[in-house]
């Protein structure tokens, strides 16, 4: 069974880019939502007692749609919540010498690299998820639909960063404003997370 993480940081830690208002509604209702639904939907099958990346994988080779959508919500938004946060210094990904090497190796420099994951985060037609990924000394920006993650198809990949590009996650601080809010929480990420990803 799984159980709600807490978020690494209080609900008013990330205002002004996202409200307490957002935090609570997103972690504490949509996030408990997807842990809850998951736990039902598992319980007493051969599922309950497998780590969530192997329920994700499982789920989706098996087709078993309604587990696989709610094991991707919550590995998603785990995932999420620890991208922000970042300590007041920590502002630019170049201050890490792992991230700096492969910004440079896969973009024309940090503002290109912004650019490139504003773009694809408002381009992503209708709900879902970008994820930024490491394979190959390369970072790659990824769109995915509703839940999916790339545990189901990247399997070498590192996952680094994700952008939940569902209304739930900006509608309350930014309305329809999707390019607003992927280039507030850019500005906000916690890159000594992601750059920890790395090992
Ligand atoms: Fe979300």
């Amino acid at each position: 069974m799984f159980t709600l993480p807490e978020l690494p940081y209080t609900k008013t830690a990330l205002e002004p880019f996202l409200s307490q208002e957002t935090l609570t509604y997103h972690h504490d209702k949509h996030f408990n939502a997807y842990v809850e639904k998951l736990n039902s939907l598992i319980a007493g099958t051969e599922y309950e007692k497998l780590p969530l990346a192997e329920i994700i994988r499982k789920s989706a080779a098996e087709g078993s749609k309604g587990i696989f959508n709610n094991a991707g919500q919550v590995y998603n938004h785990d995932f999420y919540f620890k991208c922000f946060g970042r300590q007041a210094d920590d502002t630019c990904p170049l201050k890490h010498a792992k991230l700096k090497e492969l910004i440079e190796a896969s973009f024309a420099g940090s503002d290109d690299f912004r650019t490139k994951a504003t773009d694809a985060a408002v381009g992503n037609f209708g709900s879902g998820w970008t994820w930024l990924v490491e394979e190959n000394g390369k970072i790659e920006i990824l769109n995915y639909s509703n839940a999916d993650n790339p545990l189901r198809d990247r399997p070498n990949a590192v996952p680094l960063l994700c952008i939940d590009v569902w209304e739930h996650a900006y509608y309350i601080d930014y309305r329809n404003d999707r390019k607003k809010y992927v280039t507030e929480l850019l500005a906000n990420v916690n890159w000594a997370f992601v750059a920890s990803q790395l090992g």
